[in-house]
């Protein structure tokens, strides 16, 4: 286990918070994912893993790839399985802005992980199937024993995979299952940066739902930067609300922990 010490610790009604300089953060991130799967691993003989995609997850997963370069894994990809929190729709997986190729070229394919292990939601479906494949994407969950972690990132607009901002009373919020979402017009604006355009970012994504994520038996997230800061203090102090998917994590702040820089904190404390 890494001993770094963090600037601050301290609990919210979303969950415990540690801040740590950013490139703290995600040496302490990889090695909390590790230390999930090698206890997952004793525990159950195999570890299922929720993995996010997005900017901040990057170096999180070049740390986890180095750490089993030089042997400091207790444990061998073959006994973890992942499940992926979205992917565009449609959207090729040959695609290079698809999330399952964005996943093979920064972990699966560097640390071994088995195609037939590595779940994303498939862009490539029947628009009159997706429900179905959705649907299928939470049996297999279920199926493998549930998450035992989930990683989370967080949007500008508190969404926690593309569950987005909405009307929603909590109570149905809470119980969203994976399904197509329409994206909204912050998370479109936010993609013009892998798309080109926002002409060619798509308006719709596959999701793993709110209660498939508040199943896990521990959920991480990571939210780093000054245009997070928002975001942040609503999740975690907020009311708990669907305009903002980020405070629905109160429903299970027990098992929530968040990792964040000075500048994404700067508005809780
Ligand atoms: C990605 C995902 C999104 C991102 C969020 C933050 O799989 O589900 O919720 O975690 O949009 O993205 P970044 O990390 O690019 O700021």
């Amino acid at each position: 286990m890494l001993d770094l010490e963090p600037q601050r610790r301290a609990k919210f009604p979303g969950g415990t918070v540690l801040v740590y300089p950013r490139a703290d953060a995600e040496l302490v991130a990889s090695d909390w994912i590790a230390s999930a799967i090698g206890a997952a691993i004793d525990d159950r003989g195999q570890a299922v893993v929720g993995l996010a995609t997005g900017s901040t997850p990057i170096p999180v997963y070049e740390h986890l790839v180095s750490l089993r370069t030089s042997g400091k894994l207790p444990f061998d990809f073959k006994s973890v399985i992942t499940y992926n929190l979205d992917e565009y729709y449609p959207m090729s997986p040959t695609d290079p802005n698809s999330y399952r190729a964005f996943m093979d070229k920064h972990l699966f394919r560097r640390v071994g992980l088995a195609a037939n292990r590595t779940h994303v939601l498939d862009g490539t479906v029947p628009e009159a199937y997706t429900q179905h494949h959705a649907s299928d994407f939470d049996r297999w969950i279920a199926a493998d024993g549930g998450l035992d972690l989930q990683l989370l990132g967080l949007g500008r607009n508190g969404h926690i995979g593309f569950n987005e901002p909405s009307d929603l009373t909590v109570e149905v919020a809470l119980a969203l299952p994976t399904r197509l979402v329409e994206l909204h017009p912050t998370t479109r604006s936010d993609a013009i940066k892998d798309f080109g355009t926002e002409f060619d970012v798509p308006r719709r994504a596959l999701t793993m739902g709110i209660a498939s994520i508040l199943a896990a038996r521990s959920i991480l997230v990571l939210a780093f930067g000054s245009n997070k800061a928002d975001a942040v203090a609503e999740s975690l102090m907020g009311t708990m609300t669907a305009r903002m998917p980020g405070s629905l994590l109160q429903s299970v702040a027990r098992k929530v922990t968040w990792l964040v820089d000075a500048e994404s904190a700067a508005k809780l404390f």
